[in-house]
């Protein structure tokens, strides 16, 4: 690495939102942009650990409660989010996950999935992108999935949001473009987070290890490696984009 492109991968004069990073993947993501200089802003769901978090933060370092399920949850985050005056950098990564086949589907898991997964990315987005046409530059990442690529039995409900989620990117890149703004997605493969853990059996997860060419879960600084550099300045020219970090298991 040149220098110069270490410098790219610089965000100490950047603010950064994660969205989800409490735990998993969301985690790895603050570390790594925190790790580089950036000032972080990071959401949970709940009060209690939001407290704590912040009574122990080091500077640069804010959490922010924030729960998606619902709609007055999300607004009133958005009406929180307006009122930062900067934002460089903004990771959609918070997403939840229900198992059920088409003709399983309930109402109410969808609605939550649905509200998690893609209406507050879609909303977040047009809220941080504001603030960044105001500074002519911004970086956003959305987390998608393999299961935003492909498809795996009883993920109708997750599935359908991931392959949204892609969707958004898309159509946020071509919005977004003139402004220097550049969206991307990073979908990641099976990382071993407390998700896969719920939604995976032992067995299961040993079968799928058999499937991956890399012969084993992803970690999530691995996600967060990938994410790292499509929201740096490293990052000039790729917009509208999926990055699939999944060991090689889509090569089938
Ligand atoms: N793990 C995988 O193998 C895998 C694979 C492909 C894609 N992904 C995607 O990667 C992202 C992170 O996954 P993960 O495995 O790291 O998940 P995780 O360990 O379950 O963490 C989920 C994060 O999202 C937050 N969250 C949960 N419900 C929320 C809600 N209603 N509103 C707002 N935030 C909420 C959680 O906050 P609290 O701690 O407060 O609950 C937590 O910070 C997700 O979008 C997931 O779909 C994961």
């Amino acid at each position: 690495m040149t220098s110069e492109s270490g410098q790219n991968l610089d965000f100490s004069d950047q603010t950064a939102l994660v969205t989800g990073a409490t735990r998993g993947i969301g985690e790895a993501i603050a570390d790594a942009l925190g790790a580089r200089g950036a000032t972080l802003l990071l959401t949970g769901t709940d009060p209690d650990d939001i407290e704590r978090r912040n009574a122990a933060a080091p500077p640069g370092r804010r959490y922010l409660r924030a729960d998606f399920a619902s709609a007055d949850g999300l607004q009133a985050f958005l009406d929180q989010l307006a009122s930062i005056d900067r934002i460089d950098v903004c990771i959609n990564n918070a997403g939840i996950n229900r198992v059920d086949a088409v003709d399983e589907i309930d109402p109410a898991d969808w609605d939550a999935v649905a509200n998690v997964n893609l209406r507050a990315p879609a909303l977040i987005t047009g809220v941080v992108a504001r603030t960044m046409k105001r500074h002519g530059y911004g970086r956003i990442v959305n987390v998608s999935s393999i299961w935003g690529h492909r498809v795996w039995e009883k993920r109708a409900t997750y599935a359908s949001t991931k392959w949204g989620l892609r969707g958004l990117t898309a159509a946020s890149a071509r919005d977004l473009a003139a402004d220097g703004i550049l969206v991307n997605t990073v979908s990641p493969g099976f990382t071993d987070t407390a998700l896969v853990r719920r939604n995976y059996s032992e067995a299961e997860l040993a079968s799928v290890v058999n499937r991956i060419p890399l012969g084993r879960l992803a970690r999530t600084d691995e996600i967060a490696t990938a994410v790292l550099f499509l929201a740096s300045r490293g990052n000039s020219y790729i917009t509208g984009q999926s990055l699939v970090v999944d060991g090689g298991y889509g090569l089938g």
